[in-house]
């Protein structure tokens, strides 16, 4: 039983705890009415919409839900390591782990072009997915998804392919899509109800192709681990600071360009690291917030203490229009 397009007028918004629980109940017994004794696959990325999803199918059906988490190599620091941790070791979840990190960086070796890389980077997701969903053809008759109401509403396309929409035409399955008729913010208030962590219901929006479009021009894999690393002191301290879900959007980026500097008395040739944040409502425009001069000085000290090959650190100050959010 599918839900409608269209999100009844009289549908109470999920602000409160209870409001959750019956949302969640009613989900649960619709979605046991969909699959019956069938099982269901889910991609797993770890961003709020399929971890809800993730942990909404574990309470109806438990070990029916297959969930696939496809490591491509991109994630930020951690990330992979909390889906495993939260959903096969806390919720006892049937989760596929792949690591596919070697099969993405190989294929972007020397691709500089930022359309390239996106593009290169979608389509292996759905070839290593679809590697697992043939593995399980036949014992599986659905397809969870993470679509959310702004995803029908908008359709904006940016989401392709965490949408897995490109499976060839005998792996179709019917389609599970408990959260399809709620906002963002109800998506988060259902999460926290079915006891997922803070840090993974308050995510900030992260991009499909990951920080693949933030290791500038052609990635190698020491500039992206600088840049994982950078990231995460950036995120520490936005979090020791309480601005983690204050700002909307943070991150950094390590464009392919070395700088000029002195490290020990010697000369250093290394990389720049950019902060990037940002507030925004729709992400149509955005606006730099006013960080406090203390938290970047101690950013970048950290930053250029801890992350080897990097010797220079920037704020960027472009709202967008005209920058974009992500630089590439
Ligand atoms: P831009 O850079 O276009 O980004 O100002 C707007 C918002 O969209 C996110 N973004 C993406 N999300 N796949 C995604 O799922 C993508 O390819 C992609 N590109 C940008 C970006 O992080 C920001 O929140």
């Amino acid at each position: 039983m599918a839900l409608p397009n269209k999100r009844p007028d009289d549908m109470a918004r999920i602000t409160t705890p209870e409001l959750a629980q019956a949302f969640i109940e009613e989900q649960v017994a619709a979605v046991r009415e969909q699959v019956g004794e069938k099982n269901v696959l889910l991609a797993l990325s770890g961003g709020v919409d399929s971890s809800v999803v993730a942990a909404l199918l574990i309470k109806a059906i438990g070990k029916q839900l297959i969930c696939v988490h496809v490591n491509h190599g991109l994630m930020r620091k951690g990330e992979s390591e909390q889906v495993v941790d939260v959903f096969r070791n806390q919720m006892d979840a049937n989760l596929v782990y792949v690591d596919a990190a070697d099969r993405f960086l190989d294929l972007l070796a020397g691709v500089a072009e930022p359309e390239r890389k996106r593009k290169i980077i979608g389509a292996e997701f759905i070839r290593v997915f679809e590697e697992e969903a043939r593995k399980v053809a036949g014992e599986v008759d659905f397809l969870a998804q993470g679509t959310i109401y702004p995803d029908i509403v908008e359709s904006d396309g940016v989401k392709a392919h965490h949408n897995v929409g490109g499976l060839p035409d005998d792996l179709q399955f019917e389609l599970v899509e408990p959260v399809r008729l709620l906002y963002k913010d109800e998506v988060r208030v259902v999460g926290r109800a079915l006891g997922l962590p803070e840090s993974m219901v308050e995510r900030q929006p992260f991009p499909g192709p990951g920080l693949g479009v933030r290791c500038l021009g052609a990635i190698t894999r020491d500039r992206l681990e600088a840049l994982r690393e950078a990231d995460a002191i950036l995120r520490e301290e936005f979090a020791a600071t309480g601005l983690a879900g204050k700002v909307w959007q943070y991150f950094v980026v390590v464009p392919d360009m070395r700088a000029t500097g002195v490290r020990d008395g010697k000369r250093a040739y290394d990389w720049l690291a950019i902060i990037r944040a940002v507030n925004t409502v729709d992400a149509m425009t955005a606006t730099v917030p006013e960080l406090d001069w203390a938290l970047l000085k101690k950013i970048t000290d950290r930053i250029l203490a801890e992350v080897p090959g990097i010797c220079r650190v920037a704020y960027d100050l472009t709202p967008k229009p005209v920058g974009t959010i992500e630089m590439e």
